[in-house]
């Protein structure tokens, strides 16, 4: 499969089907997304890969009372439930079968080995997650290259504390996302949606588009 191809159809997978991956797929996918950059070469990130039954029920009974009430937010009651947006019944779908999904694998990454520069500034610090965050979405395309589906949560992450008990985190390590993995029922997307190039690049200077709508390349 071409990489550009991968890129664009690895979208969030809300319906699986039951069959295990095999061990060699997985392996097949960490092994090629450890090569992923992080700060340093610091090489904070570790993975669980839960697919035990009683293990994966314990995760989806946390996350479910995470999903209920956003869920239950995001529709004022003036809609019928069936006329909701796909997206959002699909993710409901997602989070409603949560503990019968094939594999959960939750990403984990050691807090020492992240550098992250921008605490200092008065806001949200995202660069650690710069050391940890390739490597899952190289997994996410290794996983797509061989016919498997996957969805990013991080919804989980407010969990941590008991996710840290049931997998015996040790000290030091944090959560960082839980993707779920599995054979799409549905295939794969075709089509994302994402803004497209000439409203997300500048050149020089953030307000001058580097590819102006209606120009040619
Ligand atoms: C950082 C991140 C966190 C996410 N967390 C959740 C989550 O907790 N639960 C969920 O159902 N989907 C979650 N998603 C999936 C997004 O809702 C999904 O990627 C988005 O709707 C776009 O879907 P698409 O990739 O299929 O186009 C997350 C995605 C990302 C990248």
């Amino acid at each position: 499969m071409e990489l550009s191809t991968a890129m664009r159809t690895t979208g969030t997978c809300r319906y699986f089907r039951e069959d295990p991956v095999p061990d060699e797929v997985l392996y097949a996918a960490f092994d090629a997304a450890r090569f992923g950059p992080q700060g340093g070469n610091r090489q904070p990130v570790r993975w669980a890969v839960v697919r035990d039954p009683a293990r994966k029920q314990a995760l989806a009974d946390l996350y479910l009372p995470l999903w209920r009430p956003y869920y239950a937010g995001l529709n004022d009651g003036s809609v019928a439930a069936n006329a909701l947006p796909k997206t959002l019944l699909d993710a409901n779908h997602f989070a409603e079968n949560l503990a019968t999904v094939p594999a959960i694998l939750v990403l984990c990454a050691e807090l020492a080995g992240l550098h992250p520069t921008d605490t200092e500034l008065g806001r949200l610090s995202v660069v650690g997650g710069a050391s940890i965050y390739p490597t899952m979405q190289n997994v996410c395309l290794a996983l797509r290259e061989q016919g498997v589906a996957s969805a990013i949560t991080t919804l989980l992450c407010h969990q941590e504390p008991q996710v840290r008990e049931l997998l015996g985190l040790p000290d030091g390590f944090i959560t960082a996302a839980h993707v779920v993995v599995g054979y799409p029922e549905r295939g794969f997307p075709t089509r994302l949606t994402r803004r497209p190039v000439e409203d997300i690049v500048s050149l020089e200077h953030f307000d001058t588009p580097m590819f102006p709508a209606g120009a040619t390349v």
